[in-house]
């Protein structure tokens, strides 16, 4: 019979609640507030681990070719990246914990910490790599990696060189079904003079939309026509960025509300991601002003340009500039519209 689970074994606190070591400590000072700072450290350590399970888990599913709008799949990829961004909202709450901690108690430990540093982290690394930041997007890709062991860079950079979850949601929009079935659009009544080579719903759309277009905005016309009939493609395809924007124009469909609601997370993840460098610099502000950072980079100034940088689903957020009214939304063939229904 197998030995019966016991609460401390299970969690092996034993481990977890030792591993508690104060440098200040070593150096016969008492600092009391490190002990916050570390079980802070390490809770955040945990918590990108769980992070990184769900994202691996996310990718293993959206590897699949199958995953389509109809499928169950579907639904555990939203709801998994749903409880990403739970998390992430959490992390960002917990900065106000560290930050009962004054720049005063902080300098009581602070040295003894050089040259560790929360650069060092290399899963927050490999969250934003496995997420879809690309080596060529960092800001300060020279030293970006600089402090960290020969098997953490390696770890690194064998994420960056595979798929990401930016390009698995990059070939299931590219795959989205709506464009390519001809069966659709048949029966579709275009509004517009047909042009060759364009789709006639983009065509009537681009209309529609510049149709709305204030008069300060009518430069925004020119990101559309990129979109829907442009060469060249960015993180997200002009193909993508297609079936995405048709997902946020029409998710009112039964059958758009999943695929809208991944994208909306994505937008979500983004935003808490740029939330806690927001509020870590502050905190960095705050705590050390215009002082390097221990881990040797010009502190606040670099958070600074990894704040502004680091957006990973900027071709998405872009989106929302492309949307007009739903009132005036061109009409879809009722083959179209009993396809996005269920049943
Ligand atoms: C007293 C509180 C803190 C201070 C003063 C501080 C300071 C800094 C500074 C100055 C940097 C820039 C790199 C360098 O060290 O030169 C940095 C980076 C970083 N810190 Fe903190 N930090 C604090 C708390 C935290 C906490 C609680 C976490 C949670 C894990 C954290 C995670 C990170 C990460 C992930 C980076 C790298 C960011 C990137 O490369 O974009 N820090 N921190």
């Amino acid at each position: 019979m197998s030995k019966e689970v016991n609460y401390s074994d299970y969690l092996q606190l034993d481990k977890i609640l030792h591993a508690q070591e104060m440098e200040s400590l070593k150096h016969g000072v008492n600092a009391h507030d490190e002990m916050l700072f570390i079980i802070i450290h390490q809770s955040y350590e945990l918590w990108f681990k769980q992070i990184i399970f769900e994202i691996d888990s996310i990718a293993g599913i959206m590897t699949k070719p199958e995953v389509n709008d109809k499928s169950s799949d579907l639904q555990v990829v939203v709801h998994r990246l749903n409880r990403i961004v739970v998390i992430l909202k959490m992390l960002v709450n917990k900065i106000d914990v560290l930050e009962t901690m004054t720049p005063m108690d902080f300098l009581d430990f602070r040295d003894y910490l050089r040259p560790a540093s929360g650069f060092q982290s290399w899963q927050f690394k490999i969250v934003e790599a496995k997420l879809g930041l690309k080596f060529e997007e960092r800001y300060g890709q020279q030293y970006y990696i600089s402090q960290l062991r020969d098997e953490q860079v390696k770890m690194i950079k064998t994420v960056e060189s595979s798929k990401t979850l930016l390009e698995l949601v990059n070939s299931w929009l590219e795959r989205f079904p709506v464009f390519d079935n001809e069966a659709y659009w048949k029966n579709y009544k275009s509004v517009a003079p047909l042009v060759k080579g364009i789709h006639p719903f983009w065509n009537d759309y681009r209309h529609i939309y510049e149709q709305g277009l204030a008069e300060g905005e009518k430069q925004n016309a020119a990101g559309l026509k990129e979109i829907i009939s442009g060469a060249g493609d960015a993180a997200f395809s002009n193909k993508a960025k297609r079936s995405a924007l048709f997902i946020l124009l029409y998710r009112h469909y039964p059958l758009l509300h999943l695929p809208f609601l991944l994208l909306n997370n994505l937008l979500e993840t983004d935003e808490q991601l740029s939330t806690w460098r927001f509020r870590h610099v502050n905190m960095v502000h705050r705590m050390i002003g215009a002082r390097t950072g221990t881990g040797g980079s010009t502190g606040k100034d670099y958070l600074h340009g990894a704040l502004q940088k680091h957006y990973i689903y900027k071709d998405l957020l872009a989106l929302n500039s492309f949307l007009a009214d739903r009132r005036r939304l061109p009409v879809l063939s009722a083959e179209l519209e009993s396809a996005l229904r269920f049943g």
